[in-house]
């Protein structure tokens, strides 16, 4: 199916998040549509999906104009969407989730939904367990259930927001050939919508770019990189140079600590983490390298083993103790775990200042703190803007803003994900900042360049064992992407 989108105006306040948009997707294609943090991809794909109405501009299926008051209207004309954020998932069986899709169809029985879903998971070689419950999926699986129910319900133009975002590498190699296989054998239109200029070169047949809410190039494969970080940013990029500070004291040791879950258990840690020094914890998700994360910033309690904070024993105290002595934790799931859905930036400016505040708050010094935040930060949004309005980039930096001013130890999963490279070379400036001031960083990244590029040793998790700590300076990305799973990575 063809979907055109004819000069597409939306507005948001003064924000012109989409300001006359034409691009066409031919069937059988994929299609990427490219552009930085906040240049209005997800806005266009909403509006394409009915989730929001547009303010001008007209969209057409196979040459028919259509007007789609919501997603199901959309779905019931063969668009179907995976968001960048994930939308709630019940505690429901992946069956359950599935059969609930047919919402006011003809309900077709249990059996044959889960002979759909086996046939399904057969041609794609999806591995989905139709009785688990879809809360305890990876994100990569989630993906694959939701591709899944677009297809059963008969999605022929398939848009996929950020995709990779979150998922593993040999996850992001399955869901290629998937793309690949709905375009070219089934002949599905598919937009995939990113930052990463290497997906889009390695994925897509023609690619759109948006900044600031407009079109500023249409481009056919083979892509050429400078031409499109032209087209994004309007000027090529400098690569930073890495500046070395010297480091201090230990300020967060682990000693032979053993975190254990139902899921997984990693045992026998010992790491010296010195003020100033940047450690990366590679590995694919889910093995191990978070758990660890968690119990540095006492998230997660040992089972055994002791942990340190410039030297105190702090192995049995809460997450506040840890707080208080200068250990802040960024975690991976923006509206799920950092920020809060509904609330302000500036009601978030007033809860991370929580402790210091009198017995009444000062909104109008609130919300004048938030405007500082937003403007060194360069958040785009309002104070007054709930956080769930803010693109994925720009919650990531609303985060980056609301951290304490000083630490001790900044633990990150994932710092720069969603971001695009310009965003993401400044944030890694102001976090490097820190480290003048003697503040220890741990991050986690799947983004190997990123692990390569800022920390000075790099631990690399594999099914629950942690290795020793590598030199940054002494290995390379092949060698790196050898250790993490024998699978080489081009991301
Ligand atoms: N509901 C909303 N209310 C107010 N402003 C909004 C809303 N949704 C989006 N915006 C603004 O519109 C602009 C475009 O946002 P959009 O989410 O489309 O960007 P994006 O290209 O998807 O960015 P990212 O790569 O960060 O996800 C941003 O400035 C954003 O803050
Ligand atoms: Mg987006």
């Amino acid at each position: 199916m063809k979907i055109e989108a004819l000069d597409i105006r939306k507005y948001f306040g003064p924000v012109r998040a989409n300001d006359g948009i034409t691009l066409t997707v031919e069937p059988g294609s994929i299609h990427g549509l490219l552009g930085e943090n906040g240049a209005g991809k997800t806005t266009l794909m909403k509006i394409l999906t009915g989730f929001i109405s547009a303010d001008g501009g007209e969209t057409r299926l196979d040459g028919r104009p259509v007007r789609f008051a919501s997603p199901a209207e959309s779905i019931r004309h063969g668009i179907g969407m995976l968001h960048q954020e994930p939308l709630d998932f019940p505690p429901l069986k992946v069956l359950d989730n599935l059969l609930l899709a047919f919402e006011d169809r003809l309900i077709p029985g249990r059996q044959q939904v889960r002979r759909v879903l086996e046939e399904l998971c057969r041609r794609f070689n999806f591995s989905i367990d139709p009785d688990a419950r879809v809360n305890t999926l990876t994100v990569g699986e989630r993906q694959q259930l939701e591709i899944l129910r677009l297809l059963a319900l008969g999605a022929e133009v398939i848009i996929l927001d950020e995709p990779t975002t979150g998922i593993s590498a040999p996850q992001k190699v399955l869901l290629f050939a998937t793309l690949r296989r709905l375009a070219k054998e089934e002949g599905k239109s598919v937009i995939f919508v990113s930052h990463k200029l290497e997906e889009v070169e390695e994925l897509c047949d023609r690619v759109t770019v948006l900044r600031q809410g407009k079109v500023t190039g249409h481009i056919e494969a083979p892509f050429r990189a400078e031409q499109l970080v032209q087209l994004m940013f309007g000027q090529s990029l400098l690569r930073s140079d890495r500046s070395r500070v010297p480091l201090g004291e230990p300020a967060l040791e682990l000693q032979d600590v053993t975190v254990q879950t139902y899921r997984l258990t990693v045992s026998h840690m010992s790491l010296a983490v010195r003020a100033g020094e940047v450690i990366g914890l590679a590995g694919l998700e889910g093995s191990g390298q978070r758990l660890m994360l968690r119990a540095c910033a006492g998230l997660q309690r040992p089972s055994s083993g002791r942990v340190r904070l410039q030297g105190d024993d702090f192995t049995r105290r809460s997450y506040r103790d840890f707080l208080a002595a200068g250990v802040a934790y960024l975690p991976a799931g923006r509206i799920e775990e950092g920020l809060i859905r509904g609330l302000t930036l500036t009601e978030h400016y007033v809860l991370t200042q929580r402790g210091h505040q009198p017995l009444f708050i000062d909104w109008v010094g609130a919300a004048e703190g938030m405007q500082h935040k937003i403007a060194e930060f360069n958040i785009r949004g309002q104070s007054g803007t709930p956080v769930e309005a803010l693109s994925g980039g720009n919650q990531q930096r609303a985060l980056l803003s609301l951290l304490p001013p000083v630490l001790k130890v900044l633990a990150m999963e994932h710092p720069t994900r969603g971001l695009d490279i310009e965003s993401a070379m400044w944030v890694w400036e102001q976090l490097l900042e820190r480290r003048k001031s003697g503040t220890a960083i741990l991050f986690i990244s799947a983004d190997l360049d990123e692990l390569m590029e800022h920390s000075d040793r790099i631990i690399v998790f594999s099914g629950g064992v942690m290795a020793s700590p590598i030199d940054a300076a002494a290995t390379s990305i092949e060698e790196l992407g050898y250790l993490i799973g024998g699978v080489r990575d081009n991301s």
